[in-house]
């Protein structure tokens, strides 16, 4: 079955979300509970906790991310952070185009593309966001929305760089809504981005390809969402700020 073919990626975001002591309580209460995970686990945290972060999982299997960065090398952006600062400092993930920088920062579809070029460019991998709002899919669009999204958001990345995307399937009506899509509407659209990945890089770099679920994702409903075909682990906001769910998820994922 293609779902051998890649990696369940469990990630948690953050969000804007603990201080440097309580990030390293968190993320020390997580590593003993994850240390046997059959999938890859990754903590995408604020810029400030990186470092704190980066130091307390030394030895464990836990990846750090970041969750967002600037697609300019360097230069007069104030407030930004390069992918090649995040790089040097051994960040290994980073969150690109989530919905709440689509919403409330301005981020485009456009911008998305070139935050993804450069951080493929810096040697990070990236967990592409994308996912329609609640009156798209009411309008019928959601499919297309979605694979328009990958699409652009994709424009130039080769298929060798394609093997360090993930992309993150989050409908923004179930974002900290506790509203989950059902696994049927979660793998549906999954399989969307799967096949629009197959037109653009053939059907094995798309099933190569690890496509999460996020949107309320907790402890409970973990297991039924990751045991779906095209969903390949998740990416997980509030659960992900409590040591025990977020090792119950997962644990769905390593027997999913
Ligand atoms: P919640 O899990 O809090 O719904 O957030 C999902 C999310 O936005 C992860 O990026």
């Amino acid at each position: 079955m293609n779902k051998a073919l890649r990696k369940a990626v469990i990630a948690g975001n953050w969000k804007m979300n603990k201080t440097r002591p309580e990030a390293k309580e968190l993320v020390e209460a997580i590593k003993p509970l994850v240390a046997g995970a059959g999938c890859e686990v990754v903590a995408c945290v604020p810029f400030t906790n990186l470092e704190t972060v980066l130091e307390a999982v030394k030895g464990s299997n836990v990846k750090v991310g970041a969750e967002n960065c600037h697609f300019e090398k360097s230069g007069a952006f104030t407030g930004e952070i390069s992918a090649d600062m995040l790089a040097e400092m051994g960040v290994e993930y980073v969150i690109i185009g989530h919905s709440e920088r689509r919403q409330y920062f301005g981020e485009t579809d456009e911008t998305v593309n070139k935050r993804t070029r450069a951080a493929l460019a810096a040697g990070l991998k990236v967990i592409l966001c994308v996912g329609e709002m609640l009156a798209d899919r009411e309008n019928g669009i959601t499919d297309e929305l979605v694979a328009m999204q990958t699409k652009i958001a994709l424009k130039g990345v080769t298929a060798e760089e394609l093997k360090n995307v993930i992309i993150a399937y989050e409908p923004v009506w179930a974002i900290g809504t506790g509203k989950t899509a059902t696994a049927e509407q979660a793998n549906e659209v999954c399989a969307v981005i799967r096949a629009t990945l197959a037109k653009l890089y053939g059907k094995e770099a798309a099933d190569a390809t690890t496509i999460q679920y996020g949107g309320s994702m907790n402890a409970k409903n973990a297991a039924e969402l990751v045991a779906q075909p095209d969903v390949d682990g998740g990416l997980i906001g509030g659960a992900s700020l409590k040591a025990p769910d977020f090792a119950a998820i997962v644990e769905a994922a390593t027997k999913g």
